[in-house]
């Protein structure tokens, strides 16, 4: 059985100390009582070590946006995994659509990454999804393909069952228009099948996958009802305390 994980992105919305610190002290009572649920909250770096005081004793878990592939060295402005570790970050996000399109990152660095994260013993959540244009083109599935070939190259089979991928396609991210749960639920599946062609079907069934694009706390629950959505990564609803933890319940919801 796979366990639901909502993961909040606040991206560089939020993020200072005090606006970490505010969210999460009005958060973490909203979900005391969550357990077949794993929370996880990804502030910028700027608002790490004021998160991770709120939320060190609770069921609320710390992730980060973004990491560089080598631990230490002469990378002006880049964060090393093992900083992050060390201040309490559990989760990464990597290869978020963000990252890709804006800053270049290719599927080879987000393999590097993903490689050292689990290197470090840090718990990735690894973001794939198509532009409107492919999906438009019906080319959604040539593109999940490549970047699943290209981002979890060489990957063992543990190292799969620790990974959590996350189908944002890029056509929903920020947009309010959410995928259908049929049109991600097919995208879920096809991701699933991906992972049994390469490893075994006990593999896939036992990987993470999450939706992201524009879930809100009215459609979280019929997304999350399908079998192969395992929680989602949350944007803009994540930044509001109420919304957030309207969405973990939801996910709680969804497996009973
Ligand atoms: P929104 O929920 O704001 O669409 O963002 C989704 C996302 O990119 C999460 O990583």
């Amino acid at each position: 059985m796979r366990k639901p994980i909502i993961g909040g992105n606040w991206k560089m919305n939020r993020g200072t100390p005090k606006e970490s610190k505010e969210m999460l002290i009005d958060f973490v009572p909203l979900i005391k009582n969550v357990i077949n649920v794993e929370v996880v909250i990804a502030p910028p770096f700027t608002g790490l070590i004021s998160a991770y005081e709120i939320i060190k004793d609770t069921n609320v878990k710390l992730g980060a946006q973004n990491m560089y592939y080598e631990e230490k060295g002469a990378f002006t402005g880049e964060i090393s995994p093992q900083f992050l570790k060390e201040i309490g970050v559990e989760y990464i996000i990597l290869g978020h659509s963000e990252r890709r399109n804006i800053f270049n990152e290719s599927d080879v660095i987000v393999n590097k990454k993903l490689k050292k994260a689990l290197m470090i013993g840090l718990k990735p959540i690894v973001c794939i999804g198509e532009h409107l244009e492919e999906r438009e083109t019906g080319r959604t599935k040539d593109v999940i393909e490549n970047q699943m070939m290209g981002s979890f190259k060489d990957l063992t089979r543990d190292q799969m069952i620790q990974t959590v991928i996350a189908y944002e396609p890029i056509w929903a991210i920020g947009t309010g228009k959410t995928a259908t749960p049929e049109q991600a639920e097919e995208i879920h599946m096809f991701i699933r099948e991906l992972i049994s062609q390469k490893y075994n079907q006990e593999t896939a069934d036992s990987v993470r996958i999450q939706y992201g694009g524009s879930i809100k706390p009215q459609n979280a629950e019929i997304l999350f009802s399908k079998e192969n959505i395992d929680g989602g990564l949350v944007g803009g609803a994540s930044l509001q305390s109420e919304s957030l933890a309207e969405i973990v319940q939801a996910a709680e919801k969804s497996i009973q």
